[in-house]
């Protein structure tokens, strides 16, 4: 077989980056300890709603400065509506779902999740302006999808 010699420079530039590929990947894993994500918080879809902290959700402080809240997704909403919160305080926001994926969206901010059923999404955001702020469902989860929404009022 005759392989030409433009052939066999693209074959080596090819193999090269695939090399190169290969050595970035293992030492972002080994060097920089880049790995999926691992310890996250775990949930039974089937109690979400029914036992623990998302049976009750709500925000509340949990510092001088911080607050939390425990929002439960499912087929279509989002509890507590409307979640309330301060300006200006650190507030994380704990995620689960009662049944299928849906997503926890704020908009105009960067809080942006997936939430996937069996895990805890976290995400943290600090709201500088009062104001309402919608909270969407961007994730297809079934045919009420579109009414899936939630207020988030900061005071
Ligand atoms: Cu929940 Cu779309």
């Amino acid at each position: 077989m005759v392989i030409s010699r433009l052939e066999r420079i693209w074959l080596y530039i090819g193999s090269a980056m695939l090399a190169i590929f290969l050595i970035v990947l293992i030492a972002d894993a080994v060097v920089m300890g880049a790995t999926p994500p691992s310890g996250m918080t775990t949930v039974d879809p089937a109690t979400v709603l029914k036992s623990g902290q998302f049976q009750t959700p709500r925000a509340y402080q949990t510092g001088p400065n911080a607050w939390m809240v425990h929002v439960a997704a499912f087929q279509f909403g989002f509890l507590p509506n409307p979640i309330r919160v301060p300006a200006g305080a650190k507030v994380t926001f704990m995620v689960a779902s009662a049944d299928v994926v849906h997503g926890f969206e704020i908009v105009d901010t960067d809080v942006n999740t997936m939430v996937i059923p069996g895990y805890v999404s976290q995400v943290t955001h600090t709201f500088n302006h009062k104001g309402n702020y919608l909270i969407l469902c961007n994730e297809y989860c079934g045919s009420g999808h579109h009414l899936m929404s939630d207020t988030l009022e900061v005071y």
